[in-house]
Protein backbone atom coordinates (compact mmCIF):
# COMPACT_ATOMS: atom_id res chain seq x y z
CA UNK A 1 0.00 0.00 0.00
CA UNK A 2 1.37 3.38 -0.69
CA UNK A 3 0.17 6.86 0.51
CA UNK A 4 -0.16 10.32 -1.18
CA UNK A 5 3.16 12.31 -0.96
CA UNK A 6 3.75 16.01 -1.22
CA UNK A 7 7.03 17.54 -0.73
CA UNK A 8 7.23 20.40 1.73
CA UNK A 9 10.66 21.97 0.52
CA UNK A 10 13.61 21.06 -1.51
CA UNK A 11 15.80 19.97 1.70
CA UNK A 12 13.36 18.05 3.72
CA UNK A 13 9.74 17.07 4.62
CA UNK A 14 6.88 15.66 2.74
CA UNK A 15 2.99 16.00 3.62
CA UNK A 16 1.06 12.94 3.82
CA UNK A 17 -2.36 13.96 1.75
CA UNK A 18 -5.69 12.15 2.77
CA UNK A 19 -4.64 10.02 5.75
CA UNK A 20 -7.10 10.39 8.75
CA UNK A 21 -4.84 9.52 11.81
CA UNK A 22 -8.06 8.99 13.95
CA UNK A 23 -8.80 5.95 11.58
CA UNK A 24 -7.48 2.72 12.02
CA UNK A 25 -4.25 2.67 10.22
CA UNK A 26 -3.27 -1.05 8.88
CA UNK A 27 0.03 -2.12 8.85
CA UNK A 28 0.53 -1.32 4.74
CA UNK A 29 -0.16 2.31 5.65
CA UNK A 30 1.81 2.64 8.78
CA UNK A 31 4.80 0.79 6.79
CA UNK A 32 4.34 3.46 3.83
CA UNK A 33 4.29 6.17 6.32
CA UNK A 34 7.24 5.08 8.37
CA UNK A 35 8.89 4.93 4.55
CA UNK A 36 8.39 8.23 4.13
CA UNK A 37 9.46 9.09 7.65
CA UNK A 38 12.96 7.89 6.43
CA UNK A 39 13.29 9.09 2.97
CA UNK A 40 11.88 12.45 3.11
CA UNK A 41 14.71 13.67 5.26
CA UNK A 42 12.72 13.07 8.61
CA UNK A 43 9.76 15.54 8.29
CA UNK A 44 6.16 14.30 7.90
CA UNK A 45 2.68 16.64 8.26
CA UNK A 46 -0.78 15.49 8.58
CA UNK A 47 -3.28 17.86 7.78
CA UNK A 48 -6.52 18.48 9.26
CA UNK A 49 -6.40 15.98 12.18
CA UNK A 50 -8.91 17.91 14.22
CA UNK A 51 -10.59 14.82 14.78
CA UNK A 52 -7.41 13.17 16.56
CA UNK A 53 -8.02 13.15 20.23
CA UNK A 54 -5.10 13.14 22.61
CA UNK A 55 -5.78 8.88 23.13
CA UNK A 56 -5.41 8.70 19.13
CA UNK A 57 -1.92 11.02 19.00
CA UNK A 58 -0.51 8.84 21.66
CA UNK A 59 -1.51 5.83 19.86
CA UNK A 60 -0.65 6.71 16.57
CA UNK A 61 2.47 7.96 18.31
CA UNK A 62 3.44 4.64 19.90
CA UNK A 63 3.66 2.39 16.62
CA UNK A 64 6.78 4.40 16.02
CA UNK A 65 8.15 2.86 19.51
CA UNK A 66 8.54 3.61 23.44
CA UNK A 67 7.09 6.89 24.61
CA UNK A 68 8.94 8.88 26.49
CA UNK A 69 7.38 10.02 30.02
CA UNK A 70 9.13 13.32 30.42
CA UNK A 71 10.67 13.25 33.73
CA UNK A 72 13.19 15.64 32.01
CA UNK A 73 10.47 18.41 31.85
CA UNK A 74 8.13 17.90 34.21
CA UNK A 75 6.71 21.19 34.78
CA UNK A 76 5.35 21.01 30.86
CA UNK A 77 3.95 17.59 31.29
CA UNK A 78 0.36 16.72 30.66
CA UNK A 79 -0.96 16.32 34.07
CA UNK A 80 -3.05 13.37 33.14
CA UNK A 81 -0.96 12.29 30.41
CA UNK A 82 2.76 11.78 30.82
CA UNK A 83 2.99 10.66 27.57
CA UNK A 84 1.99 14.78 26.03
CA UNK A 85 4.65 17.49 26.76
CA UNK A 86 2.48 21.01 26.48
CA UNK A 87 3.92 23.96 24.22
CA UNK A 88 2.04 26.43 25.39
CA UNK A 89 1.63 30.16 26.11
CA UNK A 90 -1.60 29.55 28.23
CA UNK A 91 -1.46 31.40 32.31
CA UNK A 92 0.17 29.05 34.47
CA UNK A 93 -3.03 27.53 36.88
CA UNK A 94 -1.91 30.07 39.58
CA UNK A 95 -2.48 33.14 37.22
CA UNK A 96 1.33 33.88 36.46
CA UNK A 97 1.65 34.48 32.42
CA UNK A 98 2.88 31.04 30.69
CA UNK A 99 6.64 31.03 29.54
CA UNK A 100 5.84 28.68 26.65
CA UNK A 101 6.52 31.13 24.31
CA UNK A 102 9.82 30.59 24.73
CA UNK A 103 9.90 27.44 24.61
CA UNK A 104 12.50 25.44 21.38
CA UNK A 105 13.66 29.48 20.51
CA UNK A 106 17.39 28.06 19.98
CA UNK A 107 18.35 25.19 17.43
CA UNK A 108 17.96 22.21 18.78
CA UNK A 109 17.05 18.16 18.62
CA UNK A 110 14.62 17.60 21.59
CA UNK A 111 15.85 15.51 24.94
CA UNK A 112 20.04 15.66 23.40
CA UNK A 113 20.72 16.93 26.93
CA UNK A 114 19.39 13.23 28.08
CA UNK A 115 21.59 10.09 28.05
CA UNK A 116 18.28 8.49 25.47
CA UNK A 117 17.52 11.52 23.10
CA UNK A 118 14.63 11.39 21.45
CA UNK A 119 14.06 9.17 18.58
CA UNK A 120 11.29 11.34 16.63
CA UNK A 121 8.68 13.73 18.54
CA UNK A 122 4.94 14.35 17.07
CA UNK A 123 3.90 17.75 17.69
CA UNK A 124 0.40 18.34 17.49
CA UNK A 125 -1.16 22.05 16.78
CA UNK A 126 -4.69 22.57 18.45
CA UNK A 127 -4.45 26.56 18.76
CA UNK A 128 -2.50 28.76 16.56
CA UNK A 129 -1.90 32.72 16.29
CA UNK A 130 -3.30 33.80 12.79
CA UNK A 131 0.10 34.77 11.55
CA UNK A 132 3.52 33.94 12.80
CA UNK A 133 4.30 31.28 15.44
CA UNK A 134 6.20 29.24 12.94
CA UNK A 135 8.78 26.28 13.58
CA UNK A 136 11.97 25.92 11.37
CA UNK A 137 13.65 22.48 10.54
CA UNK A 138 16.80 21.30 9.06
CA UNK A 139 18.19 18.38 7.40
CA UNK A 140 21.33 17.72 9.47
CA UNK A 141 22.50 14.76 6.99
CA UNK A 142 22.62 17.03 4.25
CA UNK A 143 24.37 19.16 6.41
CA UNK A 144 27.06 16.92 7.52
CA UNK A 145 27.19 15.69 3.75
CA UNK A 146 28.30 19.20 2.43
CA UNK A 147 31.56 19.81 4.64
CA UNK A 148 34.73 19.08 3.39
CA UNK A 149 36.55 16.24 3.81
CA UNK A 150 38.78 18.07 6.18
CA UNK A 151 36.27 19.56 8.48
CA UNK A 152 34.51 15.84 8.68
CA UNK A 153 37.79 14.58 10.09
CA UNK A 154 37.77 17.31 12.82
CA UNK A 155 33.73 17.10 13.68
CA UNK A 156 34.40 13.04 13.81
CA UNK A 157 36.73 13.46 16.76
CA UNK A 158 34.29 15.75 18.59
CA UNK A 159 31.73 15.75 21.54
CA UNK A 160 29.59 18.77 22.31
CA UNK A 161 28.05 19.37 25.72
CA UNK A 162 24.47 19.54 25.55
CA UNK A 163 22.30 21.29 28.49
CA UNK A 164 19.10 21.53 29.32
CA UNK A 165 19.18 25.48 29.84
CA UNK A 166 17.32 27.69 27.36
CA UNK A 167 20.12 31.14 26.97
CA UNK A 168 16.32 32.61 26.77
CA UNK A 169 16.18 35.83 29.00
CA UNK A 170 12.63 35.26 30.00
CA UNK A 171 14.07 31.72 31.56
CA UNK A 172 13.18 32.64 35.35
CA UNK A 173 15.46 31.80 38.20
CA UNK A 174 14.16 29.29 39.84
CA UNK A 175 12.82 27.23 36.34
CA UNK A 176 16.81 27.61 35.31
CA UNK A 177 18.09 26.27 38.87
CA UNK A 178 15.49 22.95 37.82
CA UNK A 179 17.13 22.77 35.08
CA UNK A 180 20.43 22.31 35.75
CA UNK A 181 19.40 19.93 38.89
CA UNK A 182 17.55 17.59 36.73
CA UNK A 183 19.50 18.06 33.21
CA UNK A 184 23.23 17.82 34.12
CA UNK A 185 25.50 18.42 31.18
CA UNK A 186 25.58 15.53 29.26
CA UNK A 187 28.45 15.04 26.08
CA UNK A 188 27.00 13.57 22.86
CA UNK A 189 29.02 12.96 19.87
CA UNK A 190 29.07 15.70 17.09
CA UNK A 191 28.55 13.17 14.00
CA UNK A 192 25.94 10.61 14.97
CA UNK A 193 24.98 7.65 12.58
CA UNK A 194 21.35 6.91 11.81
CA UNK A 195 20.20 3.70 13.46
CA UNK A 196 17.71 2.90 10.31
CA UNK A 197 19.26 4.60 7.05
CA UNK A 198 23.14 4.33 7.90
CA UNK A 199 23.91 7.49 6.90
CA UNK A 200 25.71 10.14 9.13
CA UNK A 201 24.51 13.66 10.57
CA UNK A 202 25.31 16.25 12.59
CA UNK A 203 24.17 16.74 16.03
CA UNK A 204 24.75 19.99 16.76
CA UNK A 205 22.68 23.19 17.70
CA UNK A 206 22.59 26.87 19.74
CA UNK A 207 22.50 25.17 23.17
CA UNK A 208 26.31 23.38 22.92
CA UNK A 209 28.63 25.48 24.40
CA UNK A 210 31.61 23.84 23.81
CA UNK A 211 33.42 20.73 23.30
CA UNK A 212 34.49 18.12 25.58
CA UNK A 213 38.26 18.51 26.60
CA UNK A 214 38.03 21.96 24.82
CA UNK A 215 37.27 25.63 26.66
CA UNK A 216 34.33 27.88 25.03
CA UNK A 217 36.85 30.00 23.31
CA UNK A 218 38.28 27.28 21.68
CA UNK A 219 34.78 25.52 21.00
CA UNK A 220 32.67 28.95 19.96
CA UNK A 221 34.58 29.29 16.86
CA UNK A 222 33.51 26.06 15.49
CA UNK A 223 30.28 25.34 17.07
CA UNK A 224 29.17 29.11 15.44
CA UNK A 225 30.69 27.73 12.02
CA UNK A 226 28.75 24.65 12.39
CA UNK A 227 25.45 26.62 13.55
CA UNK A 228 25.93 29.04 10.65
CA UNK A 229 26.33 26.37 7.98
CA UNK A 230 23.62 24.02 9.17
CA UNK A 231 21.15 26.57 9.38
CA UNK A 232 21.26 27.93 6.34
CA UNK A 233 17.75 28.31 4.09
CA UNK A 234 19.03 25.88 1.75
CA UNK A 235 18.84 22.80 4.38
CA UNK A 236 15.52 24.47 5.75
CA UNK A 237 11.53 24.06 6.21
CA UNK A 238 9.96 26.63 7.27
CA UNK A 239 6.45 24.97 8.63
CA UNK A 240 3.35 27.72 9.04
CA UNK A 241 0.54 25.97 11.60
CA UNK A 242 -2.75 25.55 10.92
CA UNK A 243 -4.98 24.30 14.04
CA UNK A 244 -5.37 20.36 13.01
CA UNK A 245 -1.85 19.91 11.83
CA UNK A 246 -0.03 16.69 13.00
CA UNK A 247 3.76 17.27 12.33
CA UNK A 248 6.58 14.85 13.19
CA UNK A 249 10.15 15.09 12.96
CA UNK A 250 13.29 12.72 13.38
CA UNK A 251 15.36 14.18 15.85
CA UNK A 252 18.00 11.69 15.05
CA UNK A 253 18.37 13.67 11.27
CA UNK A 254 17.09 17.39 12.14
CA UNK A 255 17.11 20.27 13.77
CA UNK A 256 14.42 22.75 14.82
CA UNK A 257 13.83 26.13 15.98
CA UNK A 258 10.62 27.97 17.37
CA UNK A 259 10.84 31.00 16.09
CA UNK A 260 8.22 32.85 18.27
CA UNK A 261 7.45 35.07 15.54
CA UNK A 262 3.62 36.10 16.81
CA UNK A 263 2.23 39.12 18.52
CA UNK A 264 1.47 38.26 22.20
CA UNK A 265 -2.23 37.86 23.25
CA UNK A 266 -2.98 35.66 20.91
CA UNK A 267 -2.87 31.63 22.17
CA UNK A 268 -0.50 28.95 20.66
CA UNK A 269 -1.04 25.58 22.07
CA UNK A 270 0.20 22.26 20.65
CA UNK A 271 0.83 19.03 22.35
CA UNK A 272 3.75 16.72 21.52
CA UNK A 273 4.68 13.08 22.21
CA UNK A 274 8.13 11.92 21.92
CA UNK A 275 9.46 8.84 20.82
CA UNK A 276 12.53 7.27 22.80
CA UNK A 277 15.64 6.74 20.74
CA UNK A 278 18.55 4.49 21.53
CA UNK A 279 20.78 5.55 24.58
CA UNK A 280 23.41 8.08 23.22
CA UNK A 281 26.18 10.31 25.23
CA UNK A 282 27.70 10.40 28.93
CA UNK A 283 27.58 12.39 31.71
CA UNK A 284 30.25 15.08 32.40
CA UNK A 285 32.66 15.35 35.41
C1 LIG B 1 9.08 21.12 20.46
C2 LIG B 1 9.51 22.44 19.95
C3 LIG B 1 8.80 24.29 18.62
C4 LIG B 1 7.58 25.12 18.43
O1 LIG B 1 7.86 20.94 20.59
O2 LIG B 1 9.94 20.28 20.68
O3 LIG B 1 10.68 22.72 19.94
O4 LIG B 1 7.58 25.90 17.45
N1 LIG B 1 8.55 23.21 19.47
O5 LIG B 1 6.65 25.03 19.24
MN1 LIG C 1 11.90 20.90 20.45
Amino acid sequence: MSVTLRKLSHALGAEVVGTDLSQPLGNAAFAAIHDAFLSHGGVLLFRNQQALTREGHIAFSRRFGELDRHDNLPRDRHPEYPELLMVTNAPKPDGKPGDGKYTGQLWHSDLSFTLVPAMASVLRAIAVPPVGGDTMFANMTLAYEQLSDGMKRIVAGLDGIHTGTRKIVDLSADRAEESRRLNPPIAQPVVRVHPETGRKALYIGEKVKCFAGMTEAESQPIIDFLCRHCFRPQFCYRHAWQPGDVLMWDNRSTCHVALGDYEDGFARHLERTTIMGTPSGYVLN
